[in-house]
């Protein structure tokens, strides 16, 4: 759902509005650069003049007691604080500061094909639920609980307790369920980059596009998504322009033959495309591009 259409129908959530944002940011990433540079000026100026503005009205605000009051309980709703946040007008709250120490541990726990999501904050706790092969598995995990309290505790003094929830994931803290990892996140580490909604890929079909000037293709098998650099093993030609059918796509060249979910040539078994390692939260499809 589109921001315009949440406001339509009264749904509104951060996740809306960001959304439509990075739809539109990897647009501009195709564009060439002067147009792409006007575009991004002209986002920048208008967020200079909100910043501005917002500054002033809640330096005028934190002069009243009664309005700073309010002001400190509308800052609990997840819009305002994002757009405060973005301007840096408020301090990270603790839930932020406790998202941002588990992103720090995730390449570990992914390294081991597992991820953990926060299911509560209550300080001086908070619940945490591993999923993957964190899930089930007593060393794992208590190697992963050490690893995620340090990392909590570090980055949140306030927080001096780590609870494992066990079970299957209700969802992430956010509302939204992490309903795949692919295993070539083993190894990887680095940014998860918004990549697409998941309903933007076809199923059973591909989506080509432009990532942090990376060409990639996703394809997908319900709400398993893989990507691949859009090169060819052989020549290294675009792919996107070859036929998919079974689950395979076929170069317009030369015509090798890969398999989508797992990158493998069954023409010439010794090749392979590029992966890079995709997550699915929600509707929200993730890349970590490989190097
Ligand atoms: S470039 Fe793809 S098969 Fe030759």
């Amino acid at each position: 759902m589109t921001a315009v259409e949440a406001i339509e129908s009264e749904q509104l959530s951060v996740a809306d509005f960001v959304g439509d944002i990075e739809r539109l940011e990897l647009i501009f990433e195709g564009w060439e650069e002067t147009p792409r540079g006007v575009a991004l000026a002209y986002g920048r100026a208008i967020e200079a003049l909100n910043g501005e503005a917002l500054r002033r009205l809640v330096s005028a605000l934190k002069r009243d007691p009664a309005a700073l009051k309010a002001m400190k309980a509308a800052v609990t709703d997840d819009v305002v604080y994002g757009v405060l946040r973005r301007h840096n007008i408020v301090k990270p709250s603790l839930t932020e500061r406790v998202e941002t120490a588990l992103e720090s541990i995730r390449p570990m726990l992914a390294s081991h094909g597992g991820d953990v999501e926060l299911v509560s904050i209550a300080p001086p706790a908070i619940q945490v639920r591993f999923v993957g092969s964190c899930d089930g598995c007593p060393a794992s995990a208590l190697t992963f609980h050490a690893g995620v309290k340090k990392a909590v505790e570090d980055a949140c003094p306030e927080i001096t307790e780590i609870l494992q929830v066990k079970g299957s994931s209700n969802g992430h803290a956010d509302g939204a369920t992490l309903r795949f990892i692919s295993p070539f996140t083993n190894g990887t580490n680095g940014h998860w980059h918004y990549a697409a909604h998941l309903s933007e890929i076809p199923d059973g079909g591909i989506k080509v596009q432009i990532l942090e000037g990376e060409k990639i293709f996703l394809s997908r098998r319900g709400s398993i998504v893989t990507c691949f650099e859009n090169a060819c093993a052989h020549l290294g030609l675009a792919l996107d322009d070859g036929e998919v059918a079974d689950g395979t796509i076929t170069c317009p060249f030369h015509h090798f033959r890969y398999d989508l979910m797992t990158g493998e040539c069954l023409t010439a078994p010794a090749v392979q495309l590029h992966p890079h390692a995709v997550r699915v939260i929600g509707s929200r499809v993730e890349v970590r591009l490989a190097k």
